[in-house]
């Protein structure tokens, strides 16, 4: 059966290995898609780091058959991550890159910019669509999300000739509204970052196909072990690696999913231009963190539920902010589109003074930026990734002078509550 596999054409060779994978089971999948048989030339259980830029080859019609060329675009190392994340998220294609925000921004070019071959002078003019008010691209997206994103598509994308709308994606008359015959793009993120909205990827990517513009998705506080935006109708997923598919708190790194061709399309135009690559080493890391994705997942979700209980009943506590409690505005829609609830937490305290006081007196859960670490992070929003928004922007988003982000690690949940009583107690 190998020898008859062997003699068949490489292209029918990974197809069938997909779909070998397709079938398997999700923690199945996290070991073994992409990387079993991997590779075909050694016998190393593990796939190696290939430290290399180019790949060279006896002859021209060698080089032409094979699809490793230079690793801008293509990397065996990243090949591997590349497929499995694919077969997490049910989609055709994958493509790791350097960071969650490379991906943002990939995903969208692709979305909004024409793809131009080859220009000639004369034509650049047509390129500024300013100079076109009729072929303005709009994209609509939530009232808040992930500052990065948020500075991207509000302050950047505008000085490209791209028109911003920004709406409360829960409310769908608003979104309906919001969209025309111009908009090109519907971006979602959800469990939106920092304040935990949850977004309905199905009723709000209809509205938007609808219309004939495309949907992507920021995936990132969920992963593919507990919500799967393609089968919902998304058009493209995007995910930072850096934070639970990693896991470990030791790299960036980034990832689109989708179909095919616009896979191709996003890898050997806007990537292989944009030069936005992820490092083969950081490749290596993030496909050891992965394997374990699923029990992490379980265990963050439960860990996040009983600390959301109890921060819930705490009377130093003003609100709490999660999607496995009923008080959640969105529940019921968190129920109906993720597997479980996942690790982030939003809450806020009755005053700024007894913010300042409660971050000092914490000791195991830890205070630092960025999610989706084994180690518990708690972020005082307004002066961590917050600093950057006015306070009228704060204060449009929800983020309130008083709001906590936290993202629940795997130590046991007892140290973790005792270390939230402990500071609480003492305010
Ligand atoms: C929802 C979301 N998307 C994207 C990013 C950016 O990811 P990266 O730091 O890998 O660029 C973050 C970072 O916190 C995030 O929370």
């Amino acid at each position: 059966m190998v020898n008859q596999e062997n003699k068949k054409p490489k292209s029918e060779r990974e197809q069938d290995r997909q779909k070998k994978w397709e079938k398997l089971g999700f923690d199945t999948q996290l070991i073994s898609a992409g990387e079993d048989p991997y590779p075909e030339t050694s016998h190393s259980l593990r796939t190696p780091i290939y430290a290399t830029k180019s790949y060279v080859y006896d002859s021209l019609t060698q080089l032409v058959k094979n699809h490793y060329y230079y690793s801008r675009t293509e990397n065996p190392t990243l090949y591997a991550l590349d497929k499995k994340l694919a077969t997490l998220h049910k989609g055709e294609a994958g493509l790791s890159v350097a960071s969650g925000m490379a991906a943002i921004h990939l995903a969208c070019m692709s979305v909004l910019q024409e793809r131009v071959e080859r220009l000639r002078p004369r034509k650049v003019n047509n390129l500024y669509p300013q100079n076109h008010p009729n072929e303005i691209p709009i994209i609509v997206t939530h009232k808040n999300q992930y500052t990065g994103t948020y500075r991207l598509i509000t302050n950047i994308y505008p000085q490209m000739g791209i028109e911003t709308r920004k709406v409360n994606l829960n409310n769908l008359d608003e979104v309906k509204d919001a969209i025309d015959e111009q908009t090109k793009l519907l971006f979602i993120e959800t469990p939106a970052n920092p304040t935990v909205d949850i977004i309905d990827i199905k009723a709000c990517s209809k509205l938007i196909h609808d219309n004939g513009g495309k949907c992507i998705v920021d995936n990132t506080w969920a992963s593919p072990a507990i919500q799967k935006p393609l089968t919902l109708g998304a058009d493209l997923v995007v995910e930072s690696l850096t934070k639970y598919i990693n896991g470990h708190g030791d790299c960036l790194g980034g990832a689109i999913i989708g179909p095919k061709k616009e896979l191709r399309d996003i890898r050997y135009y806007w990537l292989e231009t944009q030069g936005a690559v992820l490092s083969p080493f950081n490749a290596w890391l993030i496909l050891r963190g992965i394997h374990t994705l699923g029990m992490r997942m379980k265990r963050h979700s439960s860990n996040a539920m009983e600390i959301a209980q109890f921060l819930n009943f705490h009377d130093k506590v003003k609100t709490t902010v999660y999607p496995g409690l009923e008080s959640h505005p969105a529940h019921e829609i968190a129920k109906k589109q993720m597997n479980d609830f996942g690790g982030m937490i939003g809450f806020e305290l009755h005053s700024v003074d007894e913010c300042n006081k409660f971050i000092e007196l914490l000791d195991q859960i830890k205070v630092g930026v960025s999610l989706g670490d084994v180690t518990s992070l708690i972020e005082y929003t307004s002066l961590m990734t917050g600093i950057d928004l006015a306070s009228w922007e704060r204060r449009s988003m929800n983020i309130s002078d008083t709001h906590f982000r936290l993202s629940v690690g795997l130590e046991d949940p007892k140290d973790l509550i005792d270390d939230l009583e402990d500071a609480l107690n003492q305010l």
